[in-house]
């Protein structure tokens, strides 16, 4: 067994990575901000049934979902994190209906989209949730406005998820690299556990609720029928934490448009689109069924969108069969 010593810390993989850099300079006070809100919280999901923070609140957020007090913590530590930044000029979160402003001057460079909370039916049961994260860059002197947000996931410099599951885990993906760190509970720090992610080629699991059977297109119950050849369902409900088991042991996650879910069920601004990032980057796809969902323009902060993410010859493999049935 290795001792948290032998890995490098969050600190020392920023200093090394992006302080300096003209594209990522400053990233690092917003990860950190990542980091500390994520170490916050864990303790709370570690001990809400204790400390009576576990339930719902009585509100509904702009989805029309009700808010669970997990939901709300997360989203008011991660902002109040941002703010501290410094670097961030603008948040859009899930449980926020409009943006969040928080300054214009030169050094506020980042804007960051969030799910501060991902899993919310899980929360209450012990089960894995994360939050997830999309980090765009501002221009200098840009005004900020709600449109400043609604941009193309492909223009992300950066996406971070958090898995707090059986650890805490901390991913973050920059242009060509996937990293992953692990939280040490002992003294709150990060440590780098697994470098430069890729899928394998190997696919043993595909993601998908099989209650939505019943209302889907033709094409996507004959898609699943082949994904279900030889691969076992593994189905959390949070969609980071089943993201995080494909990307790691091979899979794919889908979650189309549907009878009821007419034009997908999850969100591209906070779900899809720092996730699809991460999974291009450690040599994965993103879909939509029609297009890669990284070049499609977004017309609202709380947009919903079909969903198709993994292992892209599987990705690809979807693509196919829907088109042909
Ligand atoms: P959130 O908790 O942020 O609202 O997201 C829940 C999402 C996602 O995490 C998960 O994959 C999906 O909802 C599960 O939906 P079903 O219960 O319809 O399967
Ligand atoms: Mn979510
Ligand atoms: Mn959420």
């Amino acid at each position: 067994m290795t001792s948290s010593s032998s890995h490098l810390t969050l600190k020392e993989f920023c200093d090394s990575n992006y302080k300096g850099s003209e594209t990522y300079d400053g990233l690092e006070t917003v990860l950190y901000g990542i980091a500390s809100g994520a170490k916050n919280l864990e303790s709370q999901i570690r001990n809400g049934n204790l400390l009576g923070m576990l339930g719902a609140t009585g509100d509904m957020n702009i989805q029309g979902e009700i808010v669970q007090q997990l939901d709300a913590i997360s989203s008011d530590t991660f902002v109040q994190e941002f703010k501290d930044s410094k670097q961030v000029a603008m948040v859009g979160c899930e449980e926020i209906e409009h943006p969040v402003t928080f300054g214009d001057s030169d050094q506020h460079k980042f804007i960051v989209l969030m799910d501060p909370l991902d899993g919310s039916s899980n929360i209450d049961v012990a089960v894995s949730i994360g939050s997830i994260f999309g980090i765009w860059k501002r221009e200098p002197s840009t005004p900020l406005n709600a449109d400043l947000l609604l941009r193309p996931g492909a223009e992300q410099i950066g996406a971070v998820y958090v898995v707090y599951g059986s650890c805490t885990v901390l991913v973050i993906a920059t242009e060509g690299t996937v990293n992953e760190f692990t939280m040490n509970p002992k003294d709150g720090e990060f440590y780098l556990t697994s470098a430069n992610l890729k899928y394998p080629d190997k696919t043993p699991y595909y993601s998908v609720n099989d209650g939505n059977t019943a209302k889907w297109i033709d094409g996507i119950v004959e898609a699943v029928d082949q994904l279900r050849e030889g691969r076992s369902q593994r189905y959390i409900g949070s969609l980071v934490a089943d993201f995080h088991r494909n990307i790691i042991k091979g899979g794919v996650f889908l979650y189309t448009a549907d009878t009821k879910n007419t034009v997908g069920r999850l969100r591209l601004m906070y779900e899809a689109n720092p996730l699809g990032y991460v999974s291009v980057q450690a040599g994965g796809a993103v879909s939509n069924g029609i297009e890669n969902i990284l070049d499609i323009k977004p017309v609202e902060l709380h947009q919903r969108v079909p969903l198709i993410i993994g292992n892209k010859m599987l990705v690809e493999q979807i693509i196919e069969t829907v088109k042909k049935t």
